[in-house]
């Protein structure tokens, strides 16, 4: 939509946004064209309608409504206005825009930044010689007052994260490999990310069976990815945030349909998720505890050195598990990151974020991810952090009266019931088993919520980086512990 967006006063400012609550009383101070344009009929107030005021005036003027402020929750009406002006100021190929905003609506700055940096994001790595040139134009945006013209960067800056997110989800699999992610996780080293990456034997001595199992088919070998943000000085137990990175999922033997595998390219998105947040972490929020990020990463292909259905595989808690389906991969590399986390990390929670199941997006879609927690608190800060960030999650039940659904004939559980029953919760019950008692933790089951198949709102068609903002509001609000 943009080639780019930049925190810049204009030279040329060619269009103002004048963003209004239609419960606000009109500024005297606003233009007559402003103040007989709040009462044209066409304008009905609703949430992001956009009305060219000055259609052939110099600086255009968009007069955009933000809806009413009382009783507003959270602030996605303003993101989705805001997505609503970003789009008209590109169909109108603007290059220097000034947003009008009242110094106290910091949040209406913060939802420009993000709008506008959100939708700037395309995948254009891969466009060859095939590809004409869009002739899309460079950006320059600005805020009249300070404190929304602060937030307007702060937006920029984590749509900056997600656009990070975004781009690696993106990438094909035949570039995006195990050994690519952990060099982009390498890539936060430069930001003062500690970055360990483990293969080969080292994965063995560490007794990560799913990686090494679920990567075992694929000539692009499985790593194990540790990225750590620690604040010198820094006591605290880490919040340790974990990513299922299946680079593609073919499903294993248990082969996927033509139809069921297109697109598998994004069941990596949870580990690209955390790369983001890792990101947004060291870059801009810098908080007083450690993060650690980790990426279980693995392709899940076939040959005849594949994991197979009946295998049993002993985890480095002990736990065995029969593989019952080779397409319930994620769970099995996830329980080598939450074992390993939980063993070693000492933290002060663990979130993971993972492509799960088909069926979290049967039961939510694209609007709510799935989210298990074994810890009310933790749950209610991820609950009020999706609803701030505009990225929401939906509680479904984690209860051991599902565990059943797991016994194994010959192992301690299986990966995958025969049963069509409830997927996303037989997902999250074989996680609590590398989970230690006492760790607070959350899975997220994004699926659904990883991909938008709409333009529309702050979205292109392809990835979204769900997870990072709504990690990134979590964070925020996160004491020392
Ligand atoms: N990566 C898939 C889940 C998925 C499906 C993500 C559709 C995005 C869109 C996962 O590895 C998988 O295959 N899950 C199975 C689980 C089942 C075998 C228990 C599924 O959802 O069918
Ligand atoms: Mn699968
Ligand atoms: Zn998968």
């Amino acid at each position: 939509m943009f080639l780019s967006v930049a925190h810049r006063q204009p030279v040329v400012v060619e269009a103002v946004v004048v963003p209004w609550f239609s419960d606000d009383d009109v500024p005297v101070t606003w233009p007559n064209e402003l103040q007989e344009a709040v009462r044209r009929k066409e304008f009905t107030g609703d949430i992001g309608q956009v009305l060219d005021v000055s259609p052939l005036g110099s600086p255009r003027t968009f007069l955009v409504s933000l809806g009413r402020r009382a009783g507003m929750t959270g602030n996605q009406p303003l993101r989705k206005a805001m997505a609503a002006v970003a789009r008209r100021l590109s169909a109108a190929r603007i290059e220097g825009v000034v947003f009008d905003i009242v110094e106290e609506d910091g949040d209406v700055g913060m939802a420009a930044g993000e709008a506008l940096g959100l939708l700037s994001w395309r995948m254009a790595a891969y466009k060859g010689s095939g590809t004409a040139d869009k002739g899309l134009v460079a950006l320059d945006a600005w805020c009249s007052e300070d404190t929304p013209n602060r937030a307007l960067v702060k937006g920029l800056a984590l749509a900056e994260s997600a656009n990070l997110a975004r781009s690696l989800v993106a990438t094909p699999p035949n570039i995006a490999t195990p050994a690519w992610m952990a060099d982009q996780a390498r890539s936060l080293e430069s930001e003062g990310v500690k970055v360990d990456v483990w293969e080969g034997q080292r994965l063995e001595d560490e007794r990560m069976a799913g990686l090494i199992n679920v990567g075992k088919a694929s000539e692009n070998k499985p790593r194990f990815v540790r990225m750590e943000y620690r604040p010198t000085g820094a006591t605290g137990k880490p919040v340790v945030l974990i990513g299922k990175t299946i680079t593609y999922d073919t499903g294993g033997l248990a082969i996927k349909t033509r139809d069921g595998m297109k697109g598998m390219k994004g069941d990596k998105a949870g580990g690209c998720a955390v790369v983001g947040a890792m990101h947004w972490v060291a870059t801009q929020l810098m908080p007083a505890f450690p993060v650690v990020g980790i990426l279980v990463a693995a392709e899940n292909s076939i040959s005849d050195n594949a994991f197979r259905m009946d295998d049993v595989i002993t985890y480095r808690n002990g736990v065995t598990v029969e593989v019952t389906n080779t397409d319930a991969e994620g769970r099995l590399v996830l329980a080598d990151g939450l074992a390993w986390a939980c063993e070693r990390e000492d933290p002060a929670c663990i979130v993971d974020l993972a492509t799960l199941t088909g069926g979290v997006v049967i039961a939510l879609g694209k609007v709510f991810a799935g989210l298990f927690a074994n810890d009310e608190a933790l749950a209610r800060q991820l609950d009020e952090a999706g609803k701030r960030s505009g990225e929401r999650v939906w509680r479904l039940p984690l209860d051991t009266e599902y565990n059943e659904i797991l016994n194994s004939e010959v192992a301690d559980i299986v990966n995958s019931a025969a049963s069509k029953g409830a997927h996303p919760v037989m997902g999250a019950t074989f996680l609590t088993n590398f989970v230690a008692p006492g760790v607070p933790w959350a899975h997220l089951d994004i699926a659904g919520t990883s991909g938008s198949d709409a333009d529309k709102g702050l979205f292109v068609v392809g990835p979204t980086g769900f997870g990072v903002r709504l990690l990134a509001e979590f964070l925020s609000g996160r004491p020392v512990e």
